[in-house]
């Protein structure tokens, strides 16, 4: 085939893995400016080489024109977490979208390969517009944690080392591997939980503290000065103890009173 026509046919391919990155990296900006933690940790993406399409067809013997039916990773998207329990909530979030529909699924996590391989594969139908007009193509996103990406690297290199026959002994050692790896990743999910909390009453505390502040915000306006000056000078000092639960209780009481002014200023 001429190379201008793989061009023709790999520009779509182009646009997807493009279109793709962004916006699983706008996910990332969204939770990171929401003061959340991002299930994605890393983006990446690629169109397949023409070389190793012209591999995979060799291998697979397919045709010229059934390259786009039968590839189904012309258009690859990596998507790197930081646990396993990620995994899921990325895969809800890529469920609720309206512009990737889910054609298949494997899911190497649950049952590796026999390589040892893990990871959580998707084939999504997803839609490009040229200037040809409209194509719905197929693209793969490979959902895994770090510790997953570090051993199908390493792996990856040694596959292209030994041309894939890697000896005895490699094979042993890389499964031996992937099994301390599945530990590390079960080892990790002990601290997420942890990670999690921290997160969320850092959450909660901004929260709290920015209703106060609005709430005192408001009695500036109504109440008499000097008690506002007293209720500030107890929010400064309960802030210091960093008890959220007196924080909280205050937050309270302080709606109580805001409350009362409201009830006066109406009647
Ligand atoms: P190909 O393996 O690409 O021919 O497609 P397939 O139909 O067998 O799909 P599969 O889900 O098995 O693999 C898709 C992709 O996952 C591969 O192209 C690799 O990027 C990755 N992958 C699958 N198995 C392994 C493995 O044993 N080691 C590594 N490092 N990557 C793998
Ligand atoms: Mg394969």
């Amino acid at each position: 085939m001429e190379i201008q026509l793989w061009r023709e046919i790999l520009s779509p391919y182009e646009l997807a893995v493009d279109e793709l990155v962004l916006k699983f990296r706008h996910i990332i900006d969204e939770y990171r400016k929401a003061g959340r933690y991002s299930p994605i940790e890393q983006v990446d993406g690629r169109v397949k080489t023409i070389s190793s399409i012209l591999d995979k067809m060799q291998r697979k013997k397919i045709n010229v024109n059934e390259i786009e039916d039968e590839l189904e990773d012309i258009a690859g998207v990596r998507l790197i977490c930081q646990f396993v329990e990620d995994i899921d909530y990325v895969l809800e979030i890529i469920e609720k979208r309206s512009d990737m529909e889910i054609k298949r699924r494997k899911d190497y996590i649950s049952h590796s390969k026999d390589s040892g391989y893990r990871s959580y594969h998707l084939i999504i139908y997803y839609e490009v517009n040229t200037i040809y007009g409209r194509k719905r193509l197929k693209a793969e996103i490979q959902i895994r944690t770090l510790a997953m990406n570090f051993w199908a690297t390493v792996e990856h290199s040694l596959q292209y080392k030994y041309k894939g026959n890697i000896p005895d002994h490699v094979t042993t050692k890389l499964l031996r591997a992937s099994d301390a790896i599945d530990v590390l990743d079960q080892e990790m999910s002990s601290v997420r939980d942890e990670i999690m909390d921290a997160q969320n009453s850092f959450q909660k505390k901004a929260n709290t503290v920015s209703e106060i502040l609005h709430t005192m915000q408001n009695l500036y306006k109504v109440a008499n000065k000097h008690e506002v000056i007293k209720i500030q000078d107890e929010f400064y000092k309960i802030y210091e103890t960093g008890d959220m639960e007196s924080l909280e209780h205050f937050n309270k009481q302080l709606d109580i009173i805001a409350e009362g002014y409201r009830a006066q200023s109406i009647s």
